[in-house]
């Protein structure tokens, strides 16, 4: 017997949408086949590689196996939120100058993952990086995502529009005197 269809109100990046659907279907489904929002890709489907990473409500979640009923009321994020090709993110703008993605097929989940990671822990110590970033890539683009990473982070660090409150994080992570980067 099919299971019933449901309506739900998603918030979507910066838009709440309705979405008819199984309340089992996975969230990546709903994003690339009835949002249309294919930035977000699929890999395993067993919540292995990343390649489906979006945000919810600022965590990083694998989209494959998160039940779309699990995601109403939360904030979703996925890569078409992150920049736009004339107002790239920092994370973005690293990745360039990085040249971090090979094939590209891992990426946008590369770069959700790594937008949580700074905005939970503005200035990551290459361990830090190492443990939150449990995305696959087989390219073999870690070191350049992770030099990306700390790239983004000293730019977003140092940029005037930081809140304090991100500032004063980052200073505790780095333990270092703030007058030498204020
Ligand atoms: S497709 Fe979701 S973790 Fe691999
Ligand atoms: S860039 Fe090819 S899988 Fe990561």
């Amino acid at each position: 017997m099919e299971t019933p269809l449901a309506t739900f109100q998603l918030a979507v990046n910066s838009t709440t949408v309705p979405v008819e659907a199984d309340p089992a279907m996975p969230l990546l489904w709903v994003l690339r086949d009835v949002l249309n929002l294919t930035g977000t890709k699929f890999g395993c489907g067993v919540a292995a590689c990343g390649a489906c990473t979006v945000k919810l409500d600022g965590q990083a979640v694998r989209s494959c196996v998160l039940p779309v009923s699990a995601a109403v009321g939360k904030r979703i994020e996925t890569i078409e939120s992150l920049g736009t090709a004339d107002a790239p993110h920092a994370l973005q703008k690293a990745w360039v100058v990085e040249q971090v993605p090979q094939c590209g097929y891992c990426q946008s989940g590369m770069l959700m993952a790594a937008s949580a990671l700074l905005a939970a822990n503005p200035k990551p110590t290459d361990a830090d990086i190492d443990a939150a970033m449990t995305n696959i890539c087989r390219c073999g683009t870690y070191q350049r995502v992770r030099a990306a990473i700390q790239r983004a982070a000293l730019e977003l660090y140092t940029s005037p529009n930081m809140p304090a409150a991100h500032k004063a994080s980052a200073v505790a992570a780095m333990k270092i005197d703030t007058e030498v980067v204020a």
